[in-house]
């Protein structure tokens, strides 16, 4: 960055703006609009007034820093997660304090560094066993392909387990419960402006249309999951994964007594929520910029050529896929799946030195910040190769967080970006594709930022 660019970046953030009346309505119609115009036209903190609640928008890096990182002990999940409980128990992104803290140390070890990398070899065979029931000519849909296998994949390395079969059906299953997850927290938080609302309540326990398909999709994945869980116990052997840690630990309360059936099944469905969204989407937005940049897409290739030696050692692929990585940052940069993350004050404290008060909701947007021209040249346009080594020093820690940070970060971070690196280059060695150009690729912000209508491509075998 220049002198002149980061000296426009350290914006005085003792001011908040009020916005107006109408941006609640607007962040519905549009949220990504609208969360791109607040920091443009109202500077890093600004504030608005929603019924009962009051939300700070924050657009700063170092203010970011301060709510995830050096200030977090007066901040818990914003009411989102504190809805998404009905899904996830008491699972990692959902839990907070001693509790969090004690299972953020029992779940760690399944992420490090080396075995993620041994996760990277089932990863390959899986890919590559996806990627040849493509046929050619034949278009299907990028993203949900991208679920079934990222799924599979997450699923075999954590718990020891193939789905490859029934795929589709616990992605159905997972995509119904975050449906209903949605239409939940719309009702509660924008209609009825409380989470505890007695018609909201009423209306999720009609047995009509989506609330009976999402409890069939609940009744399939609890079933799924206890099966797992019970053949595990039944088997009474270390397999060395995420479940058989989980079935020796102990409580992360009482240390006495051992994790209960309850607990573990939080975390499974936990994780397998967490993995059949965030990386296809990611993947599908590589793909998608791939699409309307060859040139990038024939680095993509040749390096996949280079590295991944297909048919010779596919146990051992040797995953130093540089400019796959420059992709993928790339894309979650300009696609962030986690396009918005919240916190909510648990107590009267300050930000940027002004006063927040208790209960006040804070909205960090990734997509604003990833998007701000003070911290990227030309924001809009994709460049893998703006990710070199001083352009990521130079870079102030929060004006890139697709992850998250601070004791909240994505603890599957690793794992996201070596799978999304490997399958992209997978793909790309074996097939091109083409971008079937209706309907058009726009996204959409849901839970995760996502194309609106998917995305349909066809694959044609590539002549080496
Ligand atoms: C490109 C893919 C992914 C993206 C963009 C992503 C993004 C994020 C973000 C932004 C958070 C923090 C949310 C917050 O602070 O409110 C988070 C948390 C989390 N992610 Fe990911 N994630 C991805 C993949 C994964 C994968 C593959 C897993 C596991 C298999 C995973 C598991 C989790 C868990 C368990 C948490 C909660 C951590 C905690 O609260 O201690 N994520 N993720």
């Amino acid at each position: 960055m220049t002198e002149e660019a980061l000296q426009k970046a350290s914006v005085a953030h003792n001011q908040v703006k009020r916005l107006p009346v109408s941006i609640p309505f607007d962040m519905l119609q549009d949220p990504l609009q609208s969360i791109l115009r607040i920091p443009r036209k109202y500077g890093d903190m600004a504030e608005f007034r929603f019924g009962r609640y009051t939300v700070r928008v924050i657009s700063h890096p170092d203010l970011i820093q301060e709510v995830l990182v050096s200030n977090h002990n007066h901040f818990v999940k914003s009411r989102t997660m504190q809805l998404g409980r009905k899904l996830m128990g008491k699972g990692l992104p959902a839990s907070e304090g001693s509790f969090h803290r004690n299972q953020r140390r029992v779940i760690q070890p399944s992420f490090t560094h080396e075995r993620v990398a041994n996760y990277m070899q089932n990863a390959f065979t899986y890919a590559n066993e996806a990627i040849g029931g493509w046929r050619e000519g034949a278009p299907f849909e990028f993203r949900g392909e991208m679920m079934r296998l990222t799924l599979s994949i997450a699923a075999n390395a954590l718990f020891g387990t193939d789905i490859r079969s029934k795929a589709e059906e616990t992605r159905s299953a997972l995509v119904q419960s975050m449906e209903h997850f949605t239409i939940q927290y719309y009702l509660r938080v924008f209609y009825f402006n409380q989470d505890r609302n007695p018609f909201a309540d009423f209306w999720e326990a009609l047995p009509v249309g989506e609330n009976r398909r999402y409890r069939a999709a609940r009744v399939s994945l609890d079933r799924t999951i206890d099966r797992l869980v019970a053949g595990r116990r039944n088997d009474g052997t270390d397999h060395g994964d995420l479940l058989s840690t989980l079935l020796r630990s102990s409580d992360y309360k009482d240390e006495t007594a051992p994790l209960s059936d309850g607990q573990i099944h939080d975390e499974l469905m936990t994780f397998l929520l967490a993995a059949h969204d965030t990386t296809a989407t990611a993947l599908t937005w590589a793909v998608y910029l791939l699409m309307n940049d060859r040139e990038s897409w024939a680095r993509v290739q040749r390096e996949a050529d280079e590295e991944l030696h297909s048919g010779t050692n596919e146990s051992e692929p040797r995953v130093r896929l540089e400019f796959a990585g420059r992709v993928i940052a790339e894309s979650l940069r300009m696609y962030p799946p986690a396009w918005i993350i919240g916190r909510q004050a648990v107590d009267e404290c300050e930000v940027g030195g002004t006063r927040i008060r208790r209960g006040t909701t804070i909205l960090m947007s990734q997509y604003a910040l990833h998007h701000d021209s003070r911290f990227y040249p030309d924001p809009w346009t994709f460049q893998p190769d703006r990710w070199t080594q001083e352009m990521r020093a130079a870079l102030p820690r929060y004006a890139y967080f697709p992850f998250g940070g601070g004791i909240r970060a994505c603890i599957g971070e690793g794992f996201a970006k070596s799978m999304s690196a490997l399958i992209l280059a997978t793909v790309a060695q074996r097939w091109n594709l083409d971008l079937v150009p209706t309907p058009e690729v726009v996204p959409h912000a849901r839970v995760t930022l996502r194309p609106r209508r998917g995305m349909v491509v066809i694959p044609r075998k590539r002549n080496r």
